[in-house]
């Protein structure tokens, strides 16, 4: 049994992976460290028999752990994981795994030459009606996607529990964007997993509500070899819901939330893309991959270099983006 510490435990780590963690043979958590007390009380009334700690110094000092699992906000995943990785701990860390992209290639090096994993988690992939339509897809049925179509539509951006931080994904310097980043990474690894190919370009106009403020609502437009993706995410909805649609040479594949139309008769699924915002059961469903990830480093390699992807598009869309006029 892998013996794990969470690293922030907010709104995810509570709602989204310790529900996983409880019903896992495989991993445990042993360790929480927040830096408010408030949460720390959270993660003891949460996790029975839980050690907390302030700091990963403390952590070190008073656990015993195979791997850690980063859950603070987004500016706060770089300097946990280097520190991990230095202590030779495994790696799982939320979207978006990181900000910037020389920390990205030094954590890179560092899990490379301590034979490491670190694991982005990219659990949309494992959501029921997304893993039947990707089975669908590598079936042959609709031949060689040529479009992808994503759209999320949410009405605000998602609750915190980071007392510190109440309002943290509009803060440009905590959440390192908006919309598109936080909504946006999801939908760029899900259109490189369906393609099998890495996008040779990207192209957003993006809605800001005030000038100094993160985007809330974005356009992307991927080009990849074999066709394009175009995705619309919004925090500024009348509805939340999400549908996707995968064109290919012979046929369609298409999500709206919780119904899937492969030819067929419609397949209706038990919930929703859209309900909740932790998806307990998807990380529960990428768990055992984790795990194989932490027993074999390398094979953590490719899911490292989809999150670079996402994090590569995402700083050239911000780069070439077009500002639409503010509301
Ligand atoms: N994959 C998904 O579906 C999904 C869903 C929701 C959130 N997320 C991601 O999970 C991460 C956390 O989001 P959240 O909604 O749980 O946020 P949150 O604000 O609810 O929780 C963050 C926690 O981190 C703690 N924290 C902040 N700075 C810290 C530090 N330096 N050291 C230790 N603890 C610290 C806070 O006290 C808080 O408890 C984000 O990266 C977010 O994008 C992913």
């Amino acid at each position: 049994m892998l013996r794990g510490a969470i690293i922030g435990f907010g709104e995810v780590a509570r709602n989204g992976h310790w529900p996983a963690y409880a019903d896992s043979h495989e991993a445990k958590i042993v360790a929480v460290v927040d830096r408010t007390e408030t949460r720390r009380k959270a993660a003891r009334e949460t996790v029975p028999g839980v050690a907390t700690f302030a700091t990963i110094e403390e952590l070190a000092a008073g656990a015993d752990i195979n791997f850690v699992d980063i859950c603070t906000p987004p500016a706060l995943h770089g300097e946990p994981m280097l520190e991990a990785l230095a202590r030779g701990w495994n790696v799982l860390c939320e979207k978006p795994m990181l900000l910037d992209l020389v920390e990205l290639e030094k954590a890179r090096s560092l899990a490379r030459e301590g034979r490491r994993a670190v694991v982005p988690v990219h659990n949309w992939k494992y959501a029921p009606i997304v893993r039947r339509a990707t089975e669908i897809l590598r079936s042959g049925a609709i031949g060689q996607v040529r479009e992808v179509e994503i759209e999320t539509l949410r009405i605000q951006d998602c609750a915190v529990a980071d007392p510190d931080h109440p309002n943290w994904r509009r803060d440009p310097a905590i959440a390192g964007g908006g919309v598109l980043m936080d909504h946006g990474w999801h939908a760029i690894y899900l259109a490189g997993h369906w393609f099998g190919q890495e996008p040779t370009e990207a192209h957003a106009d993006l809605h800001r509500p005030t000038s100094n403020g993160v985007e809330d609502e974005a356009t992307l437009t991927l080009t990849f070899p074999n066709g394009q993706a175009k995705i619309f995410l919004t925090w500024r909805a009348d509805v939340r819901r999400n549908t996707m649609r995968l064109t290919g040479e012979r046929g369609v594949i298409a999500i709206d939330d919780d119904t899937l139309n492969a030819g067929g008769e419609p397949i209706r699924f038990e919930s929703g893309l859209s309900a909740g915002s932790h998806h307990a059961d998807w990380f529960a469903a990428m768990l055992p991959d984790i795990v194989a990830q932490f027993h074999r480093p390398e094979r953590a390699l490719e899911s490292f270099q989809e999150a670079a992807v996402c994090l590569s598009v995402i700083r050239q869309a911000y780069r070439l983006r077009v500002e639409l006029p503010l509301a």
